[in-house]
């Protein structure tokens, strides 16, 4: 598998590629990888002649020292993983120096207040990072395709804000979340859940699927005082937000509209370790 380190000798590796009727897709992650990435893989790999995936741990959208020193870093792994799935997948693997030039600091974006709520409230400048980082890739890789999860909903968004606002002639697609035997979200933090943490997580997607039942009969204020109640009596979780939010800008819906598309998204702690997760609820 072609694995490069560096932006300038990726860069000449794909030059002869972009030929005409020729696409690359393209799979952004921060390694770790699980079904869920692997399923954006498939997807680029059959819908592309080439398929690029970057894996690198990028600190300016940590906002927690902690949270980015235990980020999993898996390297050897993932490369197996990769080349067990299709050994022509390009990889790309950047040191901090590649990618920042001695500079690890965030561009400050403008995402339409996309950027305020949920995640961008509790983790302060998260979504600059995110947009510094996926913006200097799509620079570098310049893809047809671009695959992200729905996991992150929010980050999703925000990548097709930042993608029409810079004119950059990338199609961004969404992807189906990823879930495991008892329904928690697939996500690179699962890794350090304890198997009694990771076997309880389960009630988060529980949660979520009463909601979306609710969601037609009652109110979402009466929703959300539910949801509190539930981790209320459960001591292992702490709630960090619940909330119901027009898909299109993501504010907070106290009526609803019949013509809006919402999504519950929530945020929960356990054991120190951030999950987060999302339902279509119409
Ligand atoms: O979703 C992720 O793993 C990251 O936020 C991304 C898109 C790879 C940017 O670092």
């Amino acid at each position: 598998m072609p694995i490069f380190y560096g932006k300038a000798s990726l860069m000449d590796y794909l030059k002869p590629l972009k030929i005409s009727h020729s696409t690359i897709g393209f799979v952004p992650t921060m390694g770790a990888l699980h079904q869920g990435h692997l399923a954006l893989m498939q997807k680029s790999l059959a819908e592309n002649t080439n398929t690029v995936v970057s894996i690198f741990v990028n600190p300016t959208q940590f906002n927690n020292p902690e949270d980015l020193a235990k980020y999993p870093r898996t390297l050897d792994k993932d490369v197996k993983k990769l080349t067990n799935l299709d050994p022509n997948i390009i990889l790309y693997a950047p040191t901090v120096e590649d990618i920042y030039d001695g500079k690890p600091v965030s561009e400050s974006f403008d995402f339409d207040g996309l950027e305020n709520q949920m995640e961008g409230k509790f983790r302060p400048g998260h979504f600059n990072g995110v947009g510094t980082i996926v913006k200097r890739l799509f620079e570098i890789i310049e893809p047809t395709n671009a695959y992200f999860g729905e996991k992150d909903f929010q980050q999703l968004q925000i990548v097709k804000k930042m993608v029409a606002k810079n004119h950059l002639k990338v199609n961004v697609i969404g992807c189906p979340i990823y879930r495991e035997a008892n329904e928690l979200a697939m996500s690179s933090r699962n890794e350090r859940l304890s198997v009694q943490e990771r076997e309880e997580a389960s009630i988060i997607y529980k949660i979520l699927s009463s909601v979306k039942e609710q969601f037609s009969k009652n109110s979402t204020a009466k929703i959300s005082e539910w949801v509190q109640k539930s981790f209320d009596n459960n001591p292992n979780f702490t709630l960090e937000y619940f909330t119901i939010a027009d898909e299109a800008t993501l504010l907070s819906c106290s009526r609803k509209n019949k013509n809006k598309k919402y999504r519950a998204f929530i945020a929960v702690l356990v054991n120190n370790i951030r999950l987060i997760d999302t339902i279509s609820l119409n």
